[in-house]
């Protein structure tokens, strides 16, 4: 009965024209995930700040972020308008930076149901998944006994799962395409994260800006090789099952009885935009995410060769050396599963979500919030919180179990964001984690290079929360010898 309190009372940090509060951020020496946690200290877990002329509430607690994801998340499911983003995707023909709509509803349905059409859950992801592996181990084997950096060798591997799920290719190492794939992927990466400032004041794109330049030839580069991917799909489509996620995105643009050949208004449905940016946000959101995910994991083993022992031991017990694991394991390797979820735990690769906007006047904590207002959920301050996480920055696997040794996950644990816009891959990201890690750690063991310093685990803020490059030695477990040349 009480009338909502007026929005400002949310603590907000002061402003001036244009530049909002950006005087007070502390010169940009900080990633925003760190400088946001700092802020929560001084103004309390949520507080608002203006980035330029952009109302921006933060929120650093689980509570008010499952309100804002969960309890009320149709109200928030809509993002920003971004210049660089709206380059990237055609004005927003894609599913992660797409505004929130009826048209972008069905389109998130049927990514959805494409992945599953076209193997989630069935054996013929994790077959494309386990002959990227192969072809994984073989390389780190033959790295031999010299010191050498996995991220290529990792990244190129996601890539070629992400190739062989979205057009059927499988690359040999080496191959010109996927060269051409991972080097296009790597500049929009790079720019994308550098957009910053046109972001922030899009009146900036008049003036000429060497980064937007970049991300344009990446883009077209990008725009070739997919439309001709495409163009290939669509003359060889038959009736029968999906060969992958392209065909089952036209066909499920067929079968949702809407125009399909133009790009144009809401009205006409999915587009053929629709599907090429679809099938680029499989590379955009799928590759680097996935395999920063494994490397984080990787820098935290050598930091803790006890974890990577545990994990081999169960290994031994349950899969043993005779055969590939394969998803039925997943239930046998308990403390393997809380290895990757700590890893996520400690390092989200994703460490502010992607900005969220409010579409309809509502509320956060009791705080009333305008139509409109940015919401960014810093899931770095939820994942470190010390009043649910007991010494939130030491790396302790044996938190996602409890005193019976069972699995747990703790409702201040959202890696892949939650409600209407959590992730679309989370399942198809956790089957690579999963057959990723397992299979390394069965064939292979990892060390640091005599005399080098573990790997760095600050990291560094581009895209996403990478570590800096760092060195292993890798040496083949009994049994796995002969992959090593
Ligand atoms: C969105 C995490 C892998 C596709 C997101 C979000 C997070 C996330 C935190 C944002 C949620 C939000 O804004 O509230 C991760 C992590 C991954 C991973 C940690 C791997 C370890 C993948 C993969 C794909 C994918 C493999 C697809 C091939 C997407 C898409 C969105 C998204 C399309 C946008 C969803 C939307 O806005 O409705 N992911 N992701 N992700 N992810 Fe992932």
């Amino acid at each position: 009965s009480c009338p909502p309190p007026a929005r400002d009372s949310i603590p907000c940090l002061p402003r001036l024209p244009v530049l909002g509060s950006l005087p007070w951020l502390g010169g940009g020496g900080l990633p925003p995930h760190l400088l946001f946690s700092q802020l929560a200290r001084r103004y309390g877990s949520l507080f608002a700040l203006h980035l330029g002329p952009h109302y921006t509430v933060v929120i650093n607690d689980h509570q008010h972020a499952r309100e804002v994801l969960l309890q009320r998340g149709r109200d928030f499911a809509g993002r920003p308008s971004m210049v660089t983003t709206n380059l990237l995707t055609r004005g927003g023909k894609d599913i992660a930076f797409a505004d929130y709509s009826p048209l972008w509803k069905l389109h998130r349905r049927l990514v959805h149901n494409s992945f599953t059409l076209f193997g989630e859950g069935t054996s013929r992801l994790q077959d494309i998944v386990l002959s990227s592996v192969d072809s994984l181990c073989v390389e780190l084997l033959s790295g031999g006994k010299r010191g050498f950096d996995p991220s290529p060798a990792v990244t190129r591997a996601v890539t070629n799962v992400v190739c062989t799920l979205v057009f059927s290719s499988t690359y040999r190492h080496g191959d010109a395409e996927l060269q051409e794939v991972i080097r296009y992927n790597d500049g929009i990466v790079q720019t994308i994260a550098r957009g910053g400032l046109v972001d922030i004041y899009p009146w900036m794109k008049v003036f000429p800006n060497k980064s937007l330049s970049k991300l344009k030839d990446c883009i077209t580069v990008r725009d070739r090789l997919l439309t001709c991917k495409l163009e290939e799909h669509k003359a060889s489509l038959s009736d029968g099952e999906p060969r992958d996620l392209l065909d089952a995105l036209l066909k499920g643009q067929t079968g949702s009885g809407r125009g399909q050949r133009s790009s144009g208004p809401e009205d006409e449905g999915i587009t053929d935009d629709h599907v090429l940016m679809t099938a680029a946000e499989a590379f955009g959101a799928g590759v680097e995410t996935t395999s920063t995910t494994l490397l984080w994991i990787l820098a935290y083993l050598l930091h803790h060769p006890e974890v990577q022992d545990r994990v081999q031991k169960e290994l031994d017990e349950h899969v043993g050396s005779e055969r590939a694991v394969c998803m039925s394991d997943r239930g046998r390797l308990p403390y393997l599963d809380c290895v990757i979820n700590e890893g996520m735990r400690i390092r989200p690769v994703s460490p502010v979500l992607i900005p969220h906007t409010a579409m309809t006047h509502s509320s956060i904590g009791g705080h009333s919030v305008s139509c409109g207002t940015r919401v960014l959920v810093n899931m770095w301050s939820i994942h470190h919180d010390p009043r649910h996480w007991d010494k939130p920055d030491l790396f302790n696997p044996d938190r996602f179990l409890d005193d019976r040794g069972q699995r747990v996950t703790p409702p201040f644990f959202l890696p892949f964001g939650a409600g209407p816009r959590v992730c679309v891959g989370e399942s198809l990201a956790r089957l690579e984690l999963f057959l990723f890690l397992s299979s390394l750690l069965q064939r292979m063991s990892f060390r640091l290079p005599d005399g080098a310093p573990p790997p760095n685990l600050q990291g560094r803020l581009g895209v996403v929360l990478q570590p800096l490059p760092y060195t292993v030695v890798v040496t083949p477990r009994a049994g796995w010898e002969s992959e090593a040349k």
